[in-house]
């Protein structure tokens, strides 16, 4: 059996909740109003006991809508946040959180973020953007190339940036939006990671750009041996190209699997409606399912299936929607097999 290079176990992230005037004076007329809306804390639960494993050269996709946790549960992954419960773990091992064994880490799992004008420096070339993490990382981050200009000249032509010293002195206001992207993800290659967690990688990009983006992840999945876990709100990239995907609601993994099986024929009706508002389901003459219900709020996670209060399945009346209501649903368990967290799956 193969084992995870990255997992969640049990994972809760919390943040401090500070009560606006208007809800704290809304609680002291009607305190039950709180109760009513759900358990109320002090504090958030963004992940709410999350379990996922990356195995070797596989992509993940991490879905779900605005604020479901999915950047929180990445930085987490990263190190950047600590969680509350449950831990981390990379190669068999819990993660550490000190300064030290957090740099070795970053060399190994790194992060690409959405926004390349903000995650690069103006005032850097392209070629110190990328020879940025292997200057952090000191004279062994070189490898079998030894010397600098050849491993990021090999980084930028990896992310399609080609004649790559033609880009060396460039700066990142001469660039295209999908060269600049392209310059993030390179700054991540040249330190020949063995994971990318990439949060929504081309959300700016227009439609070409991001195909040759997301191409260029399958790449180095395919010769690289690459594992990526790519969060995006956008299931149409998740079909493109994921092997598995993680649907997250509230702070939790309500549905995950082999992405044929979970895109192709979902069992949660959270998944269902995600993807009946896609353009593909809009002309096959499926109806779109609109998510009635105000936004979840993880400092109110609803008891029962803490998506009964916007099922349109416990809404129909086809079923008993007194257990969704009362009963809890136990927490998926991680790897690759299909799961998923409803008491009437289709
Ligand atoms: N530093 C923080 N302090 C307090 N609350 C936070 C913090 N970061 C995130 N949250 C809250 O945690 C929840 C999850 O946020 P997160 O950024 O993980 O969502 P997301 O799924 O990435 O959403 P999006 O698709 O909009 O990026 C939200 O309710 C958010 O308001
Ligand atoms: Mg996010």
């Amino acid at each position: 059996m193969r084992e995870p290079v990255l997992s969640a176990r049990e994972v809760r992230v919390e943040f401090p909740v500070r009560a606006s005037a208007h809800s704290r004076a809304g609680l002291q007329a009607d305190p039950a109003a709180g109760l009513r809306a759900g358990r109320r804390s002090g504090r958030a639960r963004a992940v709410d006991g999350v379990n996922l494993d990356l195995y070797p050269g596989e992509i993940v996709a991490l879905v779900g809508e605005s604020g479901c946790g999915k950047t929180t549960l990445a930085r987490t992954l990263l190190g950047l946040e600590r969680p509350a419960a449950g831990e981390v773990r990379y190669d068999g091992q819990p993660l550490r959180y000190s300064a030290r064994a957090l740099k070795a880490y970053r060399r190994r799992v790194q992060l690409v973020l959405q926004d390349p004008a903000g995650s690069l420096s103006p005032r850097h070339t392209v070629y110190e953007a990328v020879a940025e993490g292997l200057r952090i990382h000191g004279a062994s981050a070189l490898g079998g190339f030894g010397d600098e200009p050849a491993k990021v000249a090999d980084a930028l032509s990896r992310a399609g940036l080609r004649p790559p010293e033609r880009f060396f002195p460039r700066y990142p206001r001469e660039l295209s939006g999908g060269q600049r992207q392209r310059v993030v993800i390179a700054g991540a290659l040249v330190l020949d990671p063995q994971v990318i967690v990439a949060d929504e990688p081309v959300a700016s990009l227009d439609a070409s750009v991001r195909g040759e983006i997301l191409a260029l992840l399958l790449r180095q999945r395919d010769e690289a041996g690459l594992c990526a876990l790519v969060v995006t709100h956008d299931l149409g990239l998740a079909w493109n190209i994921a092997d598995r995907v993680a649907v997250m609601y509230l702070g939790r993994i309500v549905e995950t699997g082999p992405a044929e099986a979970i895109l192709g024929s979902p069992a949660h009706p959270y998944t269902r409606a995600l993807l009946s508002v896609l353009p593909e389901a809009a002309a096959s003459g499926r109806e779109a399912v609109l998510l009635s219900g105000e936004p979840p709020d993880p400092a109110r996670i609803p008891p029962g299936c803490r998506f009964h209060v916007r099922c349109p399945l416990a809404a129909s009346g086809r079923v008993d929607a007194a257990r969704c209501q009362a009963d809890d649903l136990p927490v998926l368990a991680g790897g690759t097999a299909t799961q998923v967290a409803c008491h009437y799956p289709a």
